[in-house]
């Protein structure tokens, strides 16, 4: 059987997928929907009953690796009183423990890393023949000709660049998502306008270091620059019709310019929201890291941001307990947060990796002091994030429509250009309903640390 065949679409039982970790899985995992429905599967309701359940996994921390593996207790149990079910892992843990995930679950069909996404039907074919699977090889992304099925019907995510090449020493992307690809700037815009056209209002330019789009891509300007560039792919694509607002991450402190900024500020569509990592407030922490820049670059980045636009929202992500990381060093991560007032930072204590040089270092950190730190920076993170949201009480703002409030039928609730989620009621003032992909003008009244509340104006 070959993998065209097998997207004739044939009756085969439906389907569960659980996302792990970040966007970029979030959208492999969108894609593989789209796969196993053009192949004649059908989106199940139940993990515990569905004829074909795949893990896309994360790696990121210890935590997220160890939950992946009780998750696959329990199906494995299931496996043996029902031989049918067909059970997937993807994503990084796949593509870190390859062979031995199959050791240690044997009743594992098909093993399969990042890079393998969009060719699940395949991998599937070779399922169906009796195999058990192994797809981890460095593999060249293949365009997909299916279509995503989407999650969200008003902002969708779109891959621009796939891999890491960066070395930060603690990180394991690089190990388990490969070497960085870009698409091609002609593909990204086709896949918006397909976007476009089904009613996307919102997208998302993806990649694990966004700012490295198009180095791998060939080409050079009259002036000497990089023909492919974010800023360049930005303008590129600004014009698709229908498209009402465009963002973009993760950005790299290393690679930020002066020209996306002002690509940002100048282009309507983009949205006045930066998500830059940091990681560490303290230069030599950095340095341990292999970050490549220093505490001094990274508030030029937000002094200049703020420049062109006032006010844009800042968020990023740091990293606490670091090896060797003093107190004093640590307080520094705390100041900077003060200083620079983010809207959010995602927060995490050091875990060590395989395959990364931290991991092997001596000067490790106690499981107390990692506790200790991270809950303090935590309330920080709060009271920043508390004091950013401040400054929407009274205001009008422009929000995007997402869905209905899960926990409130009568409301719904979208975003801020600048990312603030925000609840208001669902329908307008002569009683007629608010949809999803409207845009609307809402009157915030009541704010918190990580959202508001407001009435249409
Ligand atoms: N590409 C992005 C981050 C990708 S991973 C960047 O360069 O910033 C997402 C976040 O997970 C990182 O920003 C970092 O804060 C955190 N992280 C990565 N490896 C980690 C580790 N070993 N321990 C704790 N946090 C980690
Ligand atoms: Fe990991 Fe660094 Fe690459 Fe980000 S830039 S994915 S932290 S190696
Ligand atoms: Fe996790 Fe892989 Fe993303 S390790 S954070 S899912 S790139």
């Amino acid at each position: 059987m070959t993998a065209t065949n097998l997207s004739t679409n044939v009756p085969r039982g439906s389907y569960w997928i659980t996302t792990f970790g970040c966007q970029m899985n979030k959208a492999d995992s969108e894609r593989m929907a789209g796969i196993l429905e053009a192949m004649g599967y059908r989106a199940g309701t139940d993990e515990h009953s569905a004829d074909l359940v795949l893990y896309n996994t994360c790696t990121i921390r210890d935590s997220a690796e160890q939950k992946v593996y009780s998750y696959l207790g329990r199906q494995a149990q299931r496996k043996r009183i029902n031989p049918n079910l067909t059970l997937v892992v993807a994503g990084c843990v796949a593509q870190q423990e390859g062979e031995s995930l199959l050791r240690r679950v044997p009743e594992l069909d098909l093993v399969m890393g990042p890079q393998h996404a969009n060719r699940l039907d395949t991998l599937l074919a070779q399922v169906e023949q009796g195999q058990q699977v192994l797809a981890t090889g460095e593999q060249h992304i293949l365009e997909d000709i299916t279509t995503a099925r989407r999650d969200s019907q008003v902002c969708g995510w779109v891959n621009v660049i796939y891999g890491c090449n960066e070395r930060c020493t603690y990180c394991v992307v690089p190990s388990v998502r490969g070497q960085e690809q870009s698409r091609l700037p002609e593909a990204i815009k086709l896949e918006m306008q397909g976007l476009a056209a089904r009613g996307f209002k919102e997208i998302t330019l993806l990649g694990q270091n966004i700012d490295a789009y198009g180095r791998d891509l060939p080409g050079i300007t009259p002036e000497g620059r990089r023909a492919h560039t974010l800023t360049d792919l930005l303008h590129h694509v600004h014009d698709v019709a229908g498209i009402e607002r465009i963002r973009f991450a993760t950005s790299h402190p290393r690679y930020f310019t002066e020209r996306l900024i002002d690509a940002c500020a100048d282009l309507p569509k983009v949205c006045e929201h930066f998500h830059v990592p940091f990681q560490s407030g303290d230069d030599d922490v950095l340095k341990a890291m292999a970050r490549g820049y220093t505490v001094d670059r990274y508030r030029r980045i937000v002094e200049r941001i703020r420049e062109r636009m006032p006010d844009a929202s800042i968020s990023a992500d740091a990293i606490v307990a670091f090896p060797g990381e003093s107190d004093a060093q640590y307080r520094r991560t705390l100041a900077l947060i003060e200083e620079i007032g983010f809207d959010l930072v995602n927060t995490a204590a050091y875990s060590p990796r395989p395959n990364t040089p931290a991991a092997d270092w001596p000067n490790q950190l106690s499981e107390a002091v990692k506790v200790e730190r991270l809950q303090e920076l935590n309330a920080l993170v709060e009271r920043t994030a508390q004091q950013r949201s401040n400054r929407y009480a009274g205001r009008c703002e422009q929000i995007l429509v997402e869905s209905s409030n899960p926990k409130n039928s009568n409301q719904v609730m979208g975003r801020t250009r600048t990312n603030r989620l925000t609840f208001f009621p669902a329908q307008n003032a002569h009683g007629s309903p608010i949809k999803p992909g409207d845009l609307v003008t809402v009157q915030i009244e009541e704010v918190r640390a990580f959202s508001l509340s407001g009435k249409l104006a």
